[in-house]
């Protein structure tokens, strides 16, 4: 329930057996509601499908908002407010909290049906003129939906919800440090283990204490003797291959020459999450050092998986990859798939096949002592098939377990092993397209 804030009125979240509360309603707006059957059909429909409400002062039912699912819009199928209460915000205040439930449940559209504009009655201008006024758009006038009356659907494009708030309206549970320590357990991370980690908080559920909690969980997991490795890139790249979003030619110069040289400890990451904007603040972490695609790590082998990071190939053998390679680390995906798994480009690097090129890569550096636009050669890199070859590796019964984490999923596996089947995929299978 949401106070609303100037008449105290509420509104009430969606719920059955409303029906006698919409005769009322529709019974004392007659010049709208004109046709008994069309009110008869209302009136079943908002007993039998959960109606949001607006409720006074005295508990009276003073307007009410029946939607209707549809594959990608949710509609608003009836709406009336008591002509006692019009214009005091009552729609306004039950279409905002249907839109905002519609959001977090996923929907990008919402929509009405109502009387077109070549209708002549004045009555559903203003209902026009109230839908306009809160956003919706019409689209165009369709006269065959209601016999005799000129229909138009007016719809309104939705914010995207935030992650956080999906999660919440998805999630049962909040997910807690020792339902993630018994998922890693589970998926085979035990003492000791070097884990390498991607993830995606939001894409679990709803964490208790968010990010620390799986940093904290993972810690305890490994314990002591293990060690946690995370990618920390960047993007840092030249601003010419740049295509979400592109930026004109003619900046790209002005772009090399003036943004600042990387800087381990200040350069933002790019997409990484905050699981390890969270873990690299901690006492002991270790960097790579590389502008774009650097490790963070922390435990008895974070140095020598950081030591040594070329600017070149970046994600080579000579690379942390290949450290963790040696350790036999585990992979972790925290509520991410495949196509989040770094560990494969060490089998693109490997691999031999068709199309396999390399590419001229850029970023800010300082070099003795002086801000540079640095080029290096690395592999054209391509994740694209990476979750097919995840797939693949699963269904050929890798080493890797799956254990549900809330609304998603934890998923961990050998590195070894699927870096070595991943170069016999790619071989296989990177054949015919020039990858
Ligand atoms: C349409 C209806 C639901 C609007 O509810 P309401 O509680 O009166 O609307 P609100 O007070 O929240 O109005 C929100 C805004 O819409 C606009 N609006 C509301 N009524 C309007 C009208 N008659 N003409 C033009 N604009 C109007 C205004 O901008 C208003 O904001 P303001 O009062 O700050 O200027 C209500 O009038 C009603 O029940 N009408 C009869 C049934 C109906 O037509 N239902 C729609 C079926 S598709």
């Amino acid at each position: 329930m949401t106070a609303h804030p100037h008449h105290q009125v509420q509104i009430v979240a969606p719920q059955l057996g409303l029906g006698p509360a919409a005769r009322v309603l529709l019974d004392a707006l007659p010049q709208r509601f004109s046709v008994p059957e069309a009110n008869d059909g209302y009136v079943t429909f908002v007993a039998t499908h959960p109606t949001w409400s607006a409720v006074d002062e005295a508990g009276r039912v003073i307007g009410l908002l029946a939607p209707l699912d549809h594959a990608e819009s949710a509609e608003i199928y009836l709406l009336v407010v008591s002509p006692l209460r019009h214009r005091q915000g009552v729609g306004r205040a039950l279409v905002a909290a249907f839109e905002a439930e519609s959001s977090t449940r996923g929907f990008r559209l919402t929509h009405v049906k109502t009387s077109g504009p070549s209708d002549p009655d004045e009555g559903y201008a203003q209902t026009r003129g109230f839908y306009a006024a809160l956003g919706y758009l019409q689209l165009g006038e369709v006269l065959d939906l209601w016999p005799g009356s000129p229909a138009v659907v007016m719809v309104k494009p939705l914010p995207t919800p935030s992650g956080e708030a999906t999660a919440i309206t998805r999630s049962t549970v909040p997910i807690t440090t020792a339902m993630i320590v018994e998922a890693l357990e589970s998926a085979g991370v035990c003492r000791g283990s070097v884990v390498v980690v991607h993830s995606s908080l939001s894409r679990v559920g709803w964490v208790a204490g968010d990010a620390q909690t799986v940093v904290e969980a993972l810690r305890l997991a490994v314990g002591e003797p293990g060690t946690i490795v995370m990618p920390a890139h960047t993007g840092l790249s030249d601003p010419a291959s740049w295509v979400n979003p592109p930026v004109p030619e003619a900046w790209c110069a002005v772009i090399r020459d003036a943004a600042p040289a990387f800087d381990a400890a200040l350069t933002p990451m790019r997409a990484m999450g905050g699981v390890v904007e969270c873990f690299r603040r901690l006492p002991g972490v270790r960097h790579s050092g590389h502008p774009a695609v650097a490790f963070v790590a922390l435990g008895p082998h974070a140095d020598a998986v950081v030591v040594q990071h070329p600017l070149a190939h970046a994600l080579g053998d000579a690379s942390p990859l290949g450290r963790l390679y040696e350790l036999d680390a585990r992979i972790v995906l925290f509520g991410v798939g495949h196509g989040n798994n770094t560990s494969l480009h060490l089998a693109e690097h490997r691999a031999v096949y068709m199309g396999k090129q390399t590419v001229q890569l850029g970023v800010p550096l300082v070099v003795d002592g002086v801000r540079q636009w640095v080029t290096y050669d690395d592999l054209d890199r391509d994740e694209t098939d990476f979750p097919e070859i995840g797939a693949a590796f699963a269904a050929a019964g890798g080493d890797q377990v799956t254990i549900p984490l809330g609304i998603g999923e934890v998923t961990s596996c050998s590195m070894r092993d699927l870096v070595d089947f991943a170069v016999g995929w790619m071989e296989q299978h990177r054949t015919t397209t020039v990858h």
